[in-house]
């Protein structure tokens, strides 16, 4: 009893969980071990956290503005293969981008470069993606970080407002495995533990996405990171179709190990509130499908009636 209330007092006094590293509710069932998304604002230089335009944000489909400006992506180097390394940072598996991958276009200001993807999943299978769509969640999503090209590190693209560009990706369950994971999905039983890592030959980036016909369709908002610290200086592009993928290969991430040595599962940030920020929308091929018929079906009225 005396020593309990000794060392709280000790702890409260030398602020040690100040600088307690950031963690997944999924990590922090009680508040106690490590700081939860709660508490991000808490941690080393994260005051951001609590700012007014972070991410992950639901999605309302019914109110996200159409702009006719979000044309199609241009993405440049995303056929190159590249060998990299695969590691296990504690919080989720990230690959850098050792290749010279770009995107552009889709109102985007500029040219954006990779530099590194990672994912964020749930359990077995089970919710886990950061952005929800009309409140439902994905199993998976992955996010690839662009920079300005000019820019030569993160911190540096990070002081600009519009210096980070993120393309998310989500992940459904589909009943065949996808092949064009196998080298991710097979690195993964080498890097169970946090800190480990082992090289990848990704054979492109085009592999690990929908097919560019499936990629018409996305939103556009202006957020953060989804990692403390927080930064809003993020582009977000979200994509409508997700990746498919089995079970068995989404159930593959759930083997990796927090620092803890408890399973790596739950990495996603709850949804942030939008606080007045607009959410935009490609024109949908479906719109634009119907759009081309409707023209169609006009002219050849018009063309019946001037034959007449
Ligand atoms: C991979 O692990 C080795 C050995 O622990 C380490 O020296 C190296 O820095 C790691 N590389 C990356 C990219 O994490
Ligand atoms: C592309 O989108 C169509 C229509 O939604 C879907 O049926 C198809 O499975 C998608 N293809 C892939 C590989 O995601
Ligand atoms: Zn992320």
């Amino acid at each position: 009893m005396h020593l309990l209330v000794l060392s709280a007092l000790i702890s409260s006094f030398l602020n040690i969980n100040e600088g307690a590293d950031w963690c997944y509710q999924s990590q922090d069932p009680c508040g106690s071990h490590c700081k939860g998304p709660d508490h991000w604002q808490d941690t080393e230089n994260a005051d951001k956290c609590a700012g007014s335009s972070q991410s992950p944000i639901n999605i309302v489909t019914k109110r996200a503005l159409l702009n006719d400006n979000l044309t199609p992506l241009q993405f440049k180097g995303y056929q190159d293969a590249f060998n990299s390394y695969i590691v296990n940072n504690g919080h989720s598996v990230k690959v850098d981008v050792s290749t010279r991958a770009t995107v552009s276009g889709g109102n985007l200001l500029t040219v954006y470069k990779a530099v590194q993807f990672h994912l964020h999943w749930g359990k077995d299978g089970g919710p886990g993606s950061e952005h929800t769509v009309d409140g439902e969640q994905y199993p998976m999503e992955m996010h690839i970080v662009h920079m300005k090209q000019d820019y030569s590190s993160l911190p540096q693209a990070l002081k600009d407002p519009t210096g980070v560009a993120v393309l998310g990706f989500f992940y459904e369950e589909s009943p065949s495995s996808n092949r064009k994971y196998e080298p991710v999905i097979n690195a993964l039983k080498k890097i169970k533990q946090t800190g480990t890592n082992v090289t990848i030959n990704i054979p492109s980036l085009n592999a690990l996405l929908p097919p560019p016909k499936n990629m018409t369709n996305y939103f556009r908002y202006q957020g953060s990171l989804t990692t403390p610290g927080c930064t809003e200086s993020v582009v977000w592009t979200v994509f409508e179709h997700p990746v498919p993928l089995s079970k068995g290969q989404l159930k593959a991430f759930s083997e990796l190990k927090f620092k803890s040595g408890e399973p790596m599962v739950g990495t996603f940030r709850p949804v942030q509130p939008l606080n007045g920020r607009m959410v935009y929308r490609s024109a949908s091929n479906v719109v634009l499908a119907s759009a081309v018929l409707l023209t169609f079906s006009t002219s050849a009225a018009i063309g019946l009636s001037w034959s007449n």
